[in-house]
């Protein structure tokens, strides 16, 4: 781990323009950051997403087209605490279908959790954790021809650019058969004075999430950034439907990494790109799925529209 890190932090200071991966953000002070995020009143996506499976979980349920008479497996990329897919449950074993719930997700620790809240609000709901990273974790339960609901929520693939995006939608076909179905949560494209402050809230949280990534390099790479040298900035811009944040060096200094043995030099105003954070609208989605096995059945908005959970099936 600490190696690839080690690497990935390196070529991305290497490039020009200076690049750190999103995915480090989430070592134990980024996921209680995030939750924080979660919690803002500017970050609307939780809410929005939870909105849906309150509100419309029947919805929900009617147009996933599911099986009364037959079992199923409803697998999760990406647990975490599980709110939002308790409201389904509920609702599903409340009407006796049968399933197994599989949540998968990197974190034993939340995982562990989230199995004993599940297991003491619906004793009923047979829950199988599952620990590792997404495809892993999938490849194991490819071996079952049970159908299959796969659930990828939060907006979480607006991570990845478009290409990386309609492939890791690709692999998740390999995984599945004709008829299952993927319900992938995402953000839609709205105006700036929407979207931006969800990324640089007024109590700084964004900002102490995203400069956590230089934390995380000073204590397990050795590297003496000074995090009052650096600033968190948020872009939005509506036609492209992307949000992105950067890490503003705000004076001309030099940076060393123990564990690379090298300094790294940084202008006054040079940014350190660290998220891309994609919005989507229906054309977006058509092009990033044309050239996979899944085709738009469904979409299900929140109350204000800001948010949808598409359903895709597998043909
Ligand atoms: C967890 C990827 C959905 O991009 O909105 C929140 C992460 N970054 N604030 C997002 C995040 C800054 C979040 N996702």
């Amino acid at each position: 781990m600490t190696e690839t890190f080690k690497n990935d932090v390196e070529k991305g200071l290497n490039a020009t323009p200076k690049t750190l991966p999103s995915k480090y953000f989430y070592d134990k002070k980024g996921d209680a950051l995030f939750v924080e995020i979660m919690n803002l009143p500017e970050y609307y996506l939780s809410r929005c997403e939870l909105d849906i499976f309150q509100n419309k979980t029947k919805d929900l349920i009617d147009k996933l087209q599911l099986d009364p008479n037959s079992y199923f497996e409803l697998i999760e990329l990406g647990a975490r605490d599980g709110s939002k897919t308790k409201e389904l449950l509920r609702m599903i074993d409340a009407k006796k279908f049968k399933f197994d719930y599989f949540p998968i997700d990197i974190s034993i620790n939340s995982l562990k959790l989230l199995k004993q809240d599940l297991n003491e609000e619906l004793p009923n709901v047979s829950v199988q954790t599952k620990q590792g990273d997404y495809f892993g974790v999938l490849a194991s339960l490819k071996e079952s021809k049970l159908p299959k609901i796969v659930l990828f929520l939060g907006s979480n693939i607006g991570n990845m650019s478009d290409e990386m995006a309609a492939q890791f939608i690709h692999n998740l076909s390999a995984i599945l058969q004709a008829g299952d179905k993927l319900v992938l949560g995402v953000d839609l494209i709205k105006p700036k004075e929407l979207v931006l402050p969800a990324y640089d809230d007024h109590e700084g949280i964004t900002a102490k999430f995203n400069l956590n990534l230089l934390r995380r390099i000073n204590d397990e790479l050795g590297g003496n950034f000074d995090l009052n040298l650096f600033e968190h900035q948020a872009e939005y811009n509506e036609e492209e439907g992307i949000a992105k944040s950067f890490i503003t060096s705000t004076v001309e200094q030099k940076v060393t990494i123990k564990a690379m043995g090298k300094s790294f030099e940084f202008a006054a105003a040079e940014k350190i790109h660290t998220e891309v954070s994609r919005k989507y609208n229906d054309a977006i989605l058509a092009k990033i799925i044309a050239n996979t096995d899944f085709r738009i059945c469904n979409k299900i908005m929140d109350s204000k529209e800001y948010f949808a959970d598409y359903i895709l099936e597998r043909s």
